[in-house]
């Protein structure tokens, strides 16, 4: 009897950790993250709908994700043998899978909530999966209860939760669930590019336009340039004027669009006929992702900026606007089922799963980091990783607000007054772009946003540069901001006084009162398509991720910007000086000496 007993129990030890699923118990919770505090500019509309269905995304850990931001430094670092050798879709699709053991319990906890997985969809590797769920089944599998909110100055709404919690053995295996404590909505984030009224506009600039076709005639741009700018102003600005780009017929630059905001077919004609005559009949494509518009009735002001600032600077090279869906947004009156309506996953998601991807992304979201839950900036950033190892190169705004907006309390509980770094910004794995103004010298923007992450450390690569500064910096603002943190801007380019075509007018685009940036990242984005067009000409890969690059050998292709601040929080915020600084990073970019540092 003794010897039965203990063969049986030796066998069921055994059947108990080779199927570790069978006797998990999923109900005991552990908070996988909580807010202390509604996140700023959202409030409590009411209860969420039980019966309410959305998708629900499940990010598994990626199991060899050191390997990959390995590799994706190698191949991006100047002096390592491979770079240049980007991965391909398959090659990062082995990185980022989950360990077979995260898939096996997150079916098996989907499983005994009584989900069907196989009716699931997975991303290429595995890492995400996405599965339409009630919210009453949501609340039971994470331990938690949805409501709705209301975003008060967008008035869009969103079912997310407080607080979500998983079973604990789930804890290792599972990065993050969405929707649940990230507020940011396409809507809610929409930069608030507006028409300056009584702001200087011109009809065109064939005045100094035509002074491009001269090389060398126009060093520097006429002082017009100080309150309009045009292609002409930041083609002569930043040496790309009498670049003609060769492999069209390779390169291409993405532009990820905003929900329900176009870009216009017409309008870019109209412009090319003010500010860019060469460019004529030159067009870009929409891809709609998710369900996303294509409405040629309704041009988006900041749609027409992107699209025709990125033009302006590349033509002929293909520009493809991705206009990412999400729609239809939440209505808290009817029951239409809707997708998360966030603005990162389903387009990273969509974009990851092509075999071929432009080499240059630009885009402008952006929100505070400390509204974005960590587990979930951190999903995202990752995922620009993946991006850089396939050999894009991804530009993003450090934001409008210079150190912080407003009281920059932190939502903690606590309270405490510190700077407010914005997020995607802060991830280390994009290039970070602040604002300029002026010519002859340019000056950081006051509002240039930058900063220190709260989030993610200082990488390696931009050390010296970050050190050099905090040793200038002595005790300015001391305690107000993360000396360990990824520090940003990177780069800058112009940011005010766009000539943009809407609707067939000329307007000048610029911020609300306060003023916000308009797209340096798109010009900058103009120069890199640029640079990749170079490097491809030549048989050469593209840039990729640009960091440590612009950090070590490509860091004298900038035009140091060394005045402006950007002041906020109460404060004056940081200066811009010699060398890197936190307001205009390296500076702006001068084509030619890159062109040279890159060859
Ligand atoms: C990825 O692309 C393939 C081929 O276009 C498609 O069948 C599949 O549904 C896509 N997967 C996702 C997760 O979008
Ligand atoms: C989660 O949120 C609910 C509702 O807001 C709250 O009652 C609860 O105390 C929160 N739990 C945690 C762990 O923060
Ligand atoms: C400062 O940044 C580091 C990452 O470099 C982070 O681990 C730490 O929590 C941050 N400190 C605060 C107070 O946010």
């Amino acid at each position: 009897m003794f010897w039965s007993t203990s063969v049986l129990l030796l066998g069921l030890a055994h059947f108990a950790v080779s199927n570790p699923l069978v006797s998990k118990r999923w109900d005991d919770f552990e908070v996988k993250h909580a807010w202390a505090e509604v996140p700023r500019g959202w409030e409590l509309h009411g209860p969420a709908p039980s019966d309410y269905t959305f998708d629900m995304r499940i990010g598994l850990k990626q199991d060899k994700f050191d390997e990959l931001v390995t590799a994706l430094y190698e191949v991006s670092d100047p002096a390592h043998e491979r770079y240049g050798q980007h991965l391909s879709k398959e090659q990062v699709a082995t990185l980022v899978a989950p360990h077979p053991d995260s898939v096996n319990l997150v079916e098996a906890w989907l499983l005994a909530h009584g989900l069907d997985t196989t009716s699931s969809s997975r991303s290429p590797a595995g890492d995400f999966i996405t599965l339409r769920v009630s919210v009453a089944q949501a609340e039971k599998m994470l331990g938690t209860k949805y409501q709705t909110f209301r975003h008060g100055k967008s008035d869009d709404y969103v079912i997310r939760t407080m607080n979500y919690s998983l079973p604990s053995i789930l804890h290792e295996h599972v990065a993050v669930v969405a929707p649940t404590t990230y507020f940011g909505t396409m809507k809610s984030m929409k930069a608030t590019s507006f028409i300056q009224e009584g702001a200087p506009t011109i009809e065109n600039d064939a005045d100094f336009a035509h002074l491009l076709k001269d090389p060398g005639s126009l060093a520097t741009p006429p002082s017009s340039c100080n309150t309009v700018i045009t292609p002409s102003c930041l083609r002569t600005l930043y040496n790309t004027a009498n670049y003609t780009p060769k492999a069209t017929s390779q390169n291409k630059i993405g532009i990820a669009g905003y929900l329900e905001e176009f870009a216009n077919h017409a309008d870019l004609q109209t412009f090319f006929s003010r500010f860019r005559t060469d460019g004529a009949g030159q067009d870009f494509t929409t891809v709609r992702v998710n369900g996303g518009g294509d409405d040629q009735t309704d041009p988006g002001v900041e749609a027409n900026l992107d699209i025709q600032y990125t033009e302006g600077l590349t033509v002929p090279t293909p520009n493809v606007y991705f206009s990412t869906g999400g729609s239809p947004p939440f209505n808290p009156d009817s029951n239409t089922p809707t997708n998360t309506n966030e603005p990162y996953l389903d387009w990273l998601n969509f974009i990851l799963n092509q075999t071929s991807i432009p080499q240059t992304f630009t885009t402008s979201y952006g929100d505070d980091e400390q509204t974005v839950p960590l587990d979930y900036a951190t999903t995202v950033c990752n995922l620009f990783a993946q991006l850089g190892a396939r050999g894009s190169s991804i530009l993003f705004s450090s934001g409008d607000d210079g150190v912080g907006a407003g009281d920059c309390l932190t939502n903690d509980g606590k309270r405490t007054k510190h700077f407010q770094p914005n997020f995607p910004a802060s991830c280390p794995f994009v290039t970070t772009v602040g604002g300029t103004i002026r010519v002859n010298p340019e000056v950081a923007v006051s509002f240039s946003g930058g900063g220190f992450s709260n989030y993610f450390a200082r990488p390696s690569f931009q050390n010296t540069a970050v050190s050099t500064f905090l040793t200038k910096l002595g005790t300015t603002n001391a305690g107000l901001f993360n000396t360990t943190g990824r520090a940003y801007p990177d780069v800058a380019a112009q940011g005010q006084g766009f000539q943009v075509v809407i609707g067939g007018r000329v307007a000048s685009v610029g911020g609300t009162s306060a003023s916000s940036p308009v797209c340096p990242y798109a010009t900058f984005a103009g120069v890199i398509a640029l640079l990749n067009d170079f490097r491809l000409s030549e048989g050469k890969a593209p840039l990729g991720f640009l960091n440590p690059l612009i950090y070590s050998t490509g860091a004298t292709g900038f035009n140091d910007i060394t005045s402006g601040d950007n002041p906020g929080c109460g404060t004056n915020g940081f200066t811009a000086g010699t060398g890197w600084d936190p307001v205009t990073g390296l500076g702006t970019p001068d084509f030619l000496k890159l062109q040279s540092l890159i060859g």
